[in-house]
């Protein structure tokens, strides 16, 4: 069989225009159903359960003005302390394209962060940089907002499949990463890994069963059967979920889940304090 030939039978991605699934949005835990439902959710999500994780050691001790970009439904804003000055901030893109629109956002155009510079003592960004088109540009800005000595916590996914199409540009290895903040001016770069190849394997298994149960066909007799083998699979994804859980206490490894950032805006910068540049 030549290259045209099997080429014409696979289908070519890029024909893929838009998705119907959105992840679950997060709630606040403020009632017992609510607590129980994420605690649910956390143990099934293992990306925002890692994330949520990491999360939970840094933004308790952030100080001054926190800004959150890429804040969707900002559900890590209550991790904050009351005292800090929160901004939740998105592109007006997000109802659109993610599906995400919340009160007290400030929804912005184009690529120049709506803010003045060194404004923020912290910014968080998680998982948004791998829906930007142009990363640097995007870093660049959040060096440009953070106040000399500010700290940006982001998160990346890496073993997650295509998601939000067409609206999710790359993944991101540790080497990327870390040239795109030098790039940008940052200092003090540390790079977690979330989960390892364990965590992986399991998370995948668990999302083949998902997307048994809740098929996507035009066929009805072909959905049934999936949906039938995906409830016989049940005890297996209940398995991998608990396996994977286990394994998120061990050290993470360059086969993960995603990746945990952590950078400084120098006290002293190399000229680099200004609007970056359209190019
Ligand atoms: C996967 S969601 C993550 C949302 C939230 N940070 C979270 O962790 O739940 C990606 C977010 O990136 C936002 N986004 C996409 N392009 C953006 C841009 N150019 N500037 C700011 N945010 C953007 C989307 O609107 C969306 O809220």
């Amino acid at each position: 069989m030549d290259s045209n030939s099997s080429s014409s039978q696979r289908q070519n991605l890029l024909s893929i225009k838009t998705e119907h699934w959105k992840p679950p949005v997060y709630s606040r835990d403020s009632n017992i159903f609510q607590k129980i439902r994420l605690m649910l959710f956390r143990f099934l999500d293992l990306q925002a359960r890692t994330i949520w994780r990491d999360l939970s050691g840094e933004l308790p001790k952030v100080k001054g003005t926190a800004l959150d970009m890429g804040c969707g439904m900002q559900p890590f804003r209550h991790m904050f302390s009351p005292e800090v000055r929160y901004i939740g901030v998105d592109t007006v893109d997000s109802k659109a394209h993610f599906g995400y629109e919340a009160p007290d956002t400030l929804y912005y155009s184009g690529k120049i962060w709506p803010l003045s510079d060194k404004k923020a003592d912290f910014i968080l960004c998680t998982e948004t940089l791998e829906h930007i088109l142009d990363p640097l540009f995007f870093l660049k800005e959040a060096f440009r907002c953070l106040k000399p000595g500010g700290r940006l916590l982001l998160t990346v996914p890496f073993a997650a499949r295509w998601h939000f199409i067409a609206h999710d540009y790359w993944r991101y290895t540790p080497a990327g990463l870390y040239s795109l903040l030098k790039k940008a001016g940052f200092s003090s770069i540390r790079i977690f890994a979330r989960g390892n190849q364990f965590t992986v394997v399991c998370y995948k298994i668990m999302g083949f069963i998902f997307s048994l149960i809740f098929p996507k066909s035009s066929n009805y007799f072909f959905e049934c059967l999936c949906r039938l083998i995906g409830l016989l699979a049940l005890p297996t994804l209940v398995i991998s979920a608990i396996l994977a859980n286990l394994t998120l206490g061990k050290t993470g490894s360059v086969d993960c889940l995603g990746f945990t950032v952590f950078a400084e805006r120098p006290q002293k910068s190399k000229k680099r304090g200004g609007r970056a540049k359209e190019n």
